[in-house]
C-alpha cells in the first residue's frame, strides 16, 4: 500500500513536496540515522538554498528531513475585518469573566517556578472531567502532547492525510517513519486500510481526530476504541480538540483500554491564546509521558487562568460554541446556495470546494478575511473557513 499527501503550504514538511511517504520503503527519510548524518552527508552547504547555505558547513548538521522545510506560517491580511483560519472561538470573554480573572491572576507569585505538577489545576481538570487527577497530562497547548508521545513511544507515528499538521511535524523533528494513510474521495476514513498499516508497519502512536481538522468529518468514534482493543502495543490517540463542536468523546472508554488517550484543548473553546491542552490516560501512560514532559511546560499564568476558566468559565464556553454550531448550519446552507461543495462538518470549521483558491483567497484577504488555503495536492482546490460570528458569516458572504 502507498499512503501519500500532496503538499500544504503550512505543513513545513510538505512545502517541498517531500510528504509522501511510502508505507512499505526501504530507506526511510525519516531514518534517525540520516537524519543524524551518520550516513554520508550528501548535499555540501555550498549547494543548499541561500539561508542555509549562509550557515556554512553548520548547515550540514542540520537534519536533511528538515533541509526542505519551513516554518509554520500564517499570513495575514493587511486589515483584519475577520480572522476566519485558525478554528478559534469568535467570542471574548465577557468583561465580567475578564476583571475577575485579571484579579486571580494579579496574586501570581511570578517570581517563583510555577508548580511543575499543577496541583490546582489537575485537581480542578480532575473534577471536572471525572477522572482521577494522575490520569491526566498537562500540555503547552495539544501540540506539545503531540510531540510527547512521538517522544515516550518509539516506532513509527501512523495518522489519515489529511489531517492535523503538527501531527507529521512531531514525527518529523523525531526523527521517526511517518505512515500516512489517505482518506476516501470525501475524505471519510479507509478503516482497512489503517488497520492493514498497522499491521504491516507496527505504528507506536496512532492519532485520530476526531472530528478531523482541515475536513470537519467525523469518522466512526468507535473505531478508536476497536483499535486500541485489537492492538495492545500501540498508543492509539482519540484528539478531541473540536468536543465542544461535535459532542462526542472517546472519555469513558478510557478506563477499559491502558493503550487509549484521549487529547483535548482549551485553544477552540476561547483560549487559545493560553496554550493549555491535557491528555486522559491509565495513570502508567500518564506516568510515561510525565518522563518527558519539560517540568515547567506550563507557566504559573498558563495554570491560574486554566483553573479558573475551568472552575467559572465552562458554562460560557459551552454556550458560546452552541451559537458556532448553530451558525455552522446556517453559513453552510447559505454557501451551498452559492453553489459551493461543502463538506459536513462536526468541528467549528468548513471545509469548502471552490475553482480557484488562490483567487478566492486573495479576494478574501484583500477584504480583510483570512481563511486557509493549501498548497498543490489532494486539498489545491480547497479553503477552509472558520466557522465565526453571524456579522462575520454575512461578511464572508458578501466578499466571495
Ligand atoms: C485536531 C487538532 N488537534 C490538536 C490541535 C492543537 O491545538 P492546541 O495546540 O492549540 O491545543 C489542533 C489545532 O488546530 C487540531 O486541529
Amino acid at each position: 500500500m502507498q499512503v501519500s499527501q500532496g503538499s500544504d503550504p503550512f505543513c513545513p514538511a510538505s512545502v517541498a513536496g517531500i510528504c509522501s511517504v511510502q508505507v512499505s520503503q526501504g530507506s526511510d527519510p525519516f531514518c534517525p540515522a540520516s537524519v543524524a548524518g551518520i550516513g554520508p552527508r550528501a548535499v555540501r552547504y555550498a549547494d543548499m538554498s541561500d539561508d542555509l547555505a549562509a550557515l556554512g558547513p553548520l548547515a550540514e548538521r542540520i537534519p536533511p528531513v528538515l533541509r526542505a522545510t519551513a516554518a509554520y506560517h500564517v499570513p495575514v491580511p493587511p486589515t483584519l475585518v475577520a480572522k476566519l483560519d485558525a478554528n478559534e472561538l469568535p467570542y471574548p470573554l465577557p468583561l465580567e469573566l475578564r476583571t475577575k480573572l485579571g484579579a486571580v491572576l494579579a496574586e501570581v507569585a511570578l517570581e517563583r517556578y510555577p508548580d511543575p505538577a499543577a496541583r490546582q489545576l489537575r485537581a480542578a481538570a480532575a473534577k471536572h472531567l471525572g477522572v482521577d487527577g494522575e490520569q491526566i497530562t498537562f500540555g503547552n497547548g495539544s501540540d506539545e502532547l503531540i510531540a510527547m508521545l512521538c517522544a515516550a513511544f518509539a516506532g513509527p507515528i501512523l495518522y489519515p492525510v489529511p489531517s492535523f499538521v503538527y501531527y507529521r511535524m512531531a514525527a518529523m523533528n523525531r526523527g521517526l517513519p511517518a505512515v500516512e494513510v489517505p482518506l476516501g474521495p470525501r475524505f471519510e476514513l479507509d478503516e482497512a486500510a489503517v488497520v492493514q498499516a498497522i499491521r504491516e508497519r507496527k505504528p507506536s502512536v496512532v492519532f485520530l481526530a476526531l472530528p478531523n481538522n482541515p475536513t470537519g468529518t467525523l469518522w466512526r468514534m468507535e473505531f478508536a476504541v476497536e483499535l486500541a482493543a485489537a492492538h495492545r502495543d500501540t498508543v492509539i490517540v482519540s484528539d478531541e480538540a473540536y468536543l465542544a463542536y461535535a459532542g462526542v468523546t472517546n472519555l469513558d472508554h478510557v478506563a477499559a483500554h491502558p493503550n487509549l488517550v484521549v487529547m483535548r484543548t482549551l485553544s477552540k473553546i476561547g483560549l487559545a491564546g493560553l496554550r493549555v491542552g491535557f491528555t486522559v490516560a491509565h495513570r502508567e501512560l500518564a506516568g510515561v509521558l510525565e518522563r518527558v514532559r519539560p517540568p515547567y511546560n506550563l507557566s504559573s499564568l498558563d495554570q491560574a487562568a486554566a483553573t479558573f476558566m475551568i472552575e467559572h468559565a465552562m458554562p460560557w464556553c459551552e454556550a458560546r460554541a452552541a451559537e458556532v454550531v448553530a451558525e455552522r448550519a446556517h453559513l453552510a446552507a447559505a454557501l451551498a446556495e452559492r453553489g459551493f461543495d461543502v463538506l459536513p462538518s462536526a468541528a467549528n470549521l468548513l471545509l469548502v470546494r471552490v475553482v480557484d483558491a488562490k483567487a478566492v483567497h486573495a479576494k478574501l484577504s484583500a477584504a480583510g478575511i483570512s481563511v486557509r488555503m493549501f498548497g498543490p495536492g489532494r486539498l489545491s482546490d480547497y479553503i477552509r473557513i472558520t466557522v465565526g460570528t453571524p456579522a462575520e458569516s454575512a461578511a464572508l458572504l458578501t466578499s466571495l
